[in-house]
């Protein structure tokens, strides 16, 4: 199954991406073909502009579209997810997640705004006709640890909501067919095709995508 990281942090580095990449890490031991898409790599005024013909936009879309899943990532700004990511997802078709299985998860400066995903992003997703919408994950930048050496180390409460919502988005994808096999695993990361702003997977097995922390297109190889 084809699962697209979607990042929706303005912000380099940053702790909704490093929790999204950390459970495409986990997605990706399953077997499961990976994309990731950070909507601060796409192209600033065609994002501000909702020019929709835009080649990187474009792209985005078409990995939108293929994709059978979505995690989809943000940090909460303002009691509610970001700016960026809203422009991103307003220039999609109205039925643009339809059929897809989506995992929302969200970091936070405090627990107060825990629900900022289930009652700001969860609607839009549902408005854009997503299948099924699982339970949310929220941490706060306290609970994610980054250290260079050993990547992402999560709070424990945080790592059993990882753990059950990987289980969930495994499970709900299970009746749509059997994921390749996790030797022919397809990860993105560094290795990958990286083009305006859509990593593509390579086909190459990545041991782990946290050995690959989050950089901007640009940066890429
Ligand atoms: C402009 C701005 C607004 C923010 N607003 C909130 C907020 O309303 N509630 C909250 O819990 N945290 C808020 N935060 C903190 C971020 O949500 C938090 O640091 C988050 O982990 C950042 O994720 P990122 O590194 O992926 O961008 C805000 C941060 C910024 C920069």
């Amino acid at each position: 199954m084809s699962i697209l990281l979607l990042g929706g942090s303005p912000a380099l580095p940053s702790s909704s991406s490093r929790l999204l990449l950390h459970i495409g890490d986990k997605l990706a031991v399953h077997g499961h073909q990976l994309q990731r898409v950070h909507v601060r790599d796409l192209p600033a005024q065609a994002l501000l502009h909702a020019e929709i013909g835009d080649e990187g936009v474009q792209r985005a879309i078409r990995a939108v579209a293929s994709a059978q899943a979505i995690v989809i990532a943000t940090p909460v700004y303002k009691a509610s997810y970001s700016g960026v990511l809203k422009a991103f997802l307003d220039l999609l078709p109205q039925d643009g997640l339809a059929g897809k299985v989506v995992l929302p998860i969200a970091t936070g400066g405090t627990q107060s705004h825990m629900l900022a995903l289930d009652y700001a992003l969860r609607p839009v997703l549902h408005a854009l006709a997503a299948k099924q919408v699982l339970t949310s994950i929220f941490a706060t930048s306290q609970q994610l640890v980054w250290q260079d050496e050993e990547g992402l180390a999560l709070a424990p409460p945080i790592a059993v909501r990882v753990a059950a919502g990987v289980d969930e988005l495994v499970a709900a994808l299970a009746p749509l067919g059997r994921p390749r096999a996790v030797g022919g695993a397809a990860a993105i990361g560094l290795g990958g095709h990286a083009a305006h702003g859509v990593h593509i997977a390579n086909g190459a097995p990545v041991r782990t995508l946290q050995e690959h922390p989050y950089t901007p297109a640009s940066q890429a190889a």
